[in-house]
């Protein structure tokens, strides 16, 4: 038997999968348009306890088609899993395509289109789901749920609320200079005091004791993403701990238009 994600087909995302916005909404010059929208991962059949706002997709997730599978979604995914959350959940971009250039991310933080109809996903998932907490992974997600907060619906929500670093902070965070090992400790002291904040006001679906972070990302402090949060048919290796997509090219039009998808060597059957 496997497990699988049965996607859109069910109302409120029916109707958001069959309305979503295009290039009129998303520039083409500042984002990855041509690689199409990616909505969301999790449960959206009304069990989920906790909402989660990511950043945008990147390569990983324009071939699974679901949300923050890459290092992002592992790192986070080990998150959720010391919060005893190991299915419910729903996890929701700020943005549904990915960022294309430097400052194209912040430059539409507050595009009343793009914002409209994301907020339209968290209106749909707050309604017919018990949230006890949203978490907002980076500065662009936590300006999506307070401008959703401003919003008449957005407004009633009055369960817990966790800003916390982006999952992959340390990355962007070494590459303009910082110390990778102290990028990586302010990310886990960061997480450990929202851990500290939401353990035991998430009711869990596996009720584990809180273990925290230490000092460097640990081997175990990744979580696999499950078979049942993936369109069906997707192979194991999709899911694994290792990058098996990256954007290539010898110009930047030519690396935009192509992702190399390798199976890790260890997954390979010969
Ligand atoms: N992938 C996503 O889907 N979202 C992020 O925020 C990062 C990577």
């Amino acid at each position: 038997m496997h497990d699988f994600d049965p996607g859109y087909a069910h109302e409120p995302y029916a109707t958001l999968a069959h309305t979503y916005p295009g290039p009129e909404t998303y520039p083409a010059k500042e984002f990855r348009v041509e690689w199409g929208p990616i909505f969301h991962r999790g449960r959206l059949d009304g069990t989920a306890r906790v909402l989660v706002i990511g950043q945008d997709p990147a390569a990983h997730e324009a071939i699974t088609r679901r949300i923050l599978v890459g290092t992002a979604g592992r790192r986070f995914q080990g998150f959720l899993g010391k919060l005893g959350i190991d299915s419910s959940y729903v996890m929701v971009n700020t943005y549904l395509y990915s960022v294309y250039g430097q400052n194209a991310g912040n430059a539409h933080a507050t595009d009343p289109a793009i914002a409209a109809y994301r907020h339209s996903w968290l209106d749909a998932v707050t309604a017919h789901n018990p949230i006890q907490a949203v978490i907002a992974l980076g500065g662009l997600a936590d300006t999506a749920v307070s401008t959703w907060r401003t919003t008449p619906s957005g407004a009633t929500y009055t369960g817990a609320y966790q800003h916390i670093l982006h999952p992959t902070y340390p990355d962007s965070a070494a590459s303009s200079g910082t110390d990778p090992a102290q990028a990586m400790a302010k990310l886990l002291t960061n997480w450990n005091a929202a851990l500290d904040a939401l353990h035991g006001t998430v009711t869990p679906d596996t009720d584990r004791p809180l273990t925290h972070y230490g000092s460097t990302l640990a081997a175990a402090d990744l979580g696999t993403i499950p078979e049942g949060d993936l369109p069906p048919g997707l192979p194991a290796w999709m899911r694994s701990d290792e990058a098996w997509a990256a954007r290539q090219g010898t110009t930047p039009a030519e690396k935009r238009a192509t992702i190399l998808v390798q199976i890790p060597a260890d997954q390979r059957p010969f």
